[in-house]
């Protein structure tokens, strides 16, 4: 396709609530700039602390391996609908996405500037069916109605991450992008991951799509601009653990 290239992404994933010991959280809100400090005490649940102070710790960790900066030296700049970059000068060419649940953390970085957008939820039991109605385009009706219920559900998470890691590669939000204009078709059995493939490709260009079964978590990326996105997925805890 014209102007689309190939993008590499890391994909990392971590569990932090085991390895977020005190120590670590410590050094995790020692890394923090004013601002990331102040959204920490604006929150009131200790779990979301606990997420927001493991995230910033992830991301600083992991950008410091692509550059010659220190994890407290990254600035972070929000586009008017909230999606951060990076705002150091000579590193604006890192792209990143970040995307947090009970449970994981997920971050998707490329050293080449791109448009990425990630998404990770939980596949215990959940809204989806209720949900459906306000993301699922017509075009994927016919897929979802072969379905029996807990292979629909499945499908119907999966959906949801595809289009969320859209929607965030896009940089906009649930207020201003509809799930419901784009769709994504199976690939039908014996097809390696992922198994759902964009139907309404045109609606956004050229984009990558992945998707990975995480324990009990699956995770959606997309990577717009991209004919082709090589994506490698590792695990924080690998990287904490040399670091201790
Ligand atoms: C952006 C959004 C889709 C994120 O979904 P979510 O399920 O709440 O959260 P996730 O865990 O997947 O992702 C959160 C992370 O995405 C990133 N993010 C925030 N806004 C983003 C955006 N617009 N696009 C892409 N990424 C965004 C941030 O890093 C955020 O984590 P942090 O605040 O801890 O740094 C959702 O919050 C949303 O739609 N917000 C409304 C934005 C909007 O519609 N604005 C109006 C625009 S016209």
């Amino acid at each position: 396709m014209e102007g689309a290239y190939q993008v590499d992404v890391d994909l990392w994933y971590w569990n932090h609530e085991p390895n977020l010991t005190p120590s670590v959280l410590s050094r995790a809100l020692g890394l923090m700039s004013a601002e990331e400090q102040r959204r920490y005490e604006m929150l009131d649940r200790q779990e979301d602390r606990r997420i927001h102070a493991a995230t910033r710790l992830m991301i600083r960790t992991l950008l410091s391996r692509h550059a010659d900066l220190k994890p407290a030296d990254w600035r972070f700049g929000r586009q008017e609908t909230g999606k951060p970059y990076v705002a150091n000068r000579r590193w604006r060419d890192i792209s990143f996405n970040l995307s947090h649940t009970q449970g994981m953390i997920v971050a998707a970085l490329s050293r080449r500037r791109s448009m990425l957008g990630v998404d990770v939820e939980r596949t215990a039991p959940g809204p989806m069916e209720k949900l459906a109605p306000f993301f699922v385009a017509s075009e994927e009706l016919a897929d979802l109605a072969c379905l029996m219920s807990c292979e629909r559900e499945r499908r119907l998470l999966r959906l949801w991450v595809l289009k969320e890691s859209l929607i965030k590669a896009r940089g906009l939000g649930l207020g201003c992008d509809d799930p419901k204009a784009f769709a994504f078709r199976s690939a039908g059995e014996g097809v390696p991951s992922p198994a759902l493939m964009p139907a309404s490709a045109s609606a956004v260009g050229a984009a990558s799509f992945a998707l990975f079964d995480q324990g009990a978590h699956v995770v959606g990326l997309c990577v717009i601009g991209a004919a082709n996105a090589s994506v490698a997925a590792r695990n924080f805890s690998d990287v904490l653990a040399v670091q201790e």
